[in-house]
């Protein structure tokens, strides 16, 4: 089966192709205009996609040699993000579908994000534990099966990418701030400064976030001078500590012998290190990096599982801006 996928949820126009659950060809454009506003401008954004998405799917076709004709079925991002960029993305998959009168299946980021996983290791095998960060959300789930999802904590306020992304912005870098913390926090001393970790009694498995960021400010605030890489390296560690603890948590607690961590914030090197030392008994799984943010593969593979499955969307599916998981 052969399957497009395509993802436009906020910031990244992306197109893949799935063939047999291979992915023959993804390909990611980061709109890097949002760069001067320090965040994503949702107007912007969704006509970057509009402009970008007829080229890039051509393109991808193309690589890997298949007609449009041979096409089974479109699976597309329903939600959770931008509807202004929902709604593009998905008009154009509705526009495809119709024309190649192919099935088309309106795909959930969020679970597409986890099931990036299983393009880590085929192999993985139900029941796993689920840390999923990303950029507005931080979740742990137990995954039982497909359509099969247990919320065993979140966070209350601010999502871990989220407080890289505040957090960078308060030290004067760029965006997105994940990656800017964590190149600059590779020339800091970590234990600098020790920064506010919340919810750590009674393995409580919810999070806030936002008490760390405001710490953040008063520090910069009251210090004339500054470590920036210190400062960072330090803010950094907070975050992923608090992270991988209460990933152990949920495991020790589920018994589950497998996680997978999803979601751009799964692209940190530190947490990518700590969290195979900490949990060194169990099985941890990573999707490679360019499958940790955005993309499309994600899409295109979950939507290939469900197709198969025999699911899919009448050709009026809504965007679902706030689409919940479970
Ligand atoms: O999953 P994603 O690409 O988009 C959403 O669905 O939100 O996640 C984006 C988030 C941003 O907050 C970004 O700062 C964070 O992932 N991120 C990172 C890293 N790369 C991306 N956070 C920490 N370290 C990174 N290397
Ligand atoms: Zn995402």
């Amino acid at each position: 089966m052969i399957v497009l996928g395509i993802e436009t949820s906020c910031d990244e126009t992306a197109v893949a192709i799935s063939k047999d659950y291979n992915i023959l060809h993804s390909e990611v454009s980061t709109q890097t205009i949002h760069r001067k506003y320090g965040g994503v401008v949702p107007e912007i954004a969704s006509r970057e996609h509009e402009k970008l998405l007829n080229d890039m799917i051509h393109y991808t076709l193309s690589k890997v040699k298949i007609l449009k004709s041979e096409i089974d079925g479109i699976a597309v991002t329903q939600g959770p993000g931008l509807a202004g960029t929902l709604i593009t993305g998905v008009s154009f998959a509705k526009g495809l579908a119709s024309g190649l009168k192919c099935d088309i299946i309106g795909v959930n980021h969020l679970e597409a994000h986890i099931f990036a996983n299983f393009l880590a290791d085929p192999n993985l095998e139900y029941p796993f534990i689920c840390l999923l960060v990303s950029g507005g959300h931080t979740q742990i789930w137990l995954v039982k099966g497909l359509r099969d999802y247990k919320l065993m904590g979140e966070t209350r306020d601010d999502a871990a990418g989220e407080a890289f992304d505040k957090g960078a912005r308060i030290l004067g870098l760029g965006y997105p701030g994940g990656p800017e913390i964590e190149m600059l926090s590779k020339k800091g001393d970590e234990k600098s400064i020790v920064f506010p970790k919340a919810l750590m009694q009674n393995k409580n498995l919810e999070f806030s976030f936002s008490g760390i960021k405001t710490s953040l400010l008063y520090y910069i605030e009251s210090h004339e001078v500054l470590c920036k890489e210190d400062v960072a390296a330090s803010y950094q560690a907070a975050i992923i500590d608090t992270l991988i603890t209460k990933l152990k948590w949920a495991m020790d607690k589920t018994n589950c012998k497998t996680c997978v961590i999803a979601g751009g914030v799964a692209a940190n090197k530190r947490l990518r290190k700590f969290v195979k030392q900490k949990i060194k008994n169990e099985k941890v799984i990573f999707p490679k990096l360019s499958l940790c943010t955005d993309n499309a593969a994600m899409i295109a593979y979950l939507g290939e599982l469900y197709l198969r499955r025999g699911y899919s969307s009448k050709i009026d599916f809504p965007v679902l801006p706030n689409m919940k998981l479970a």
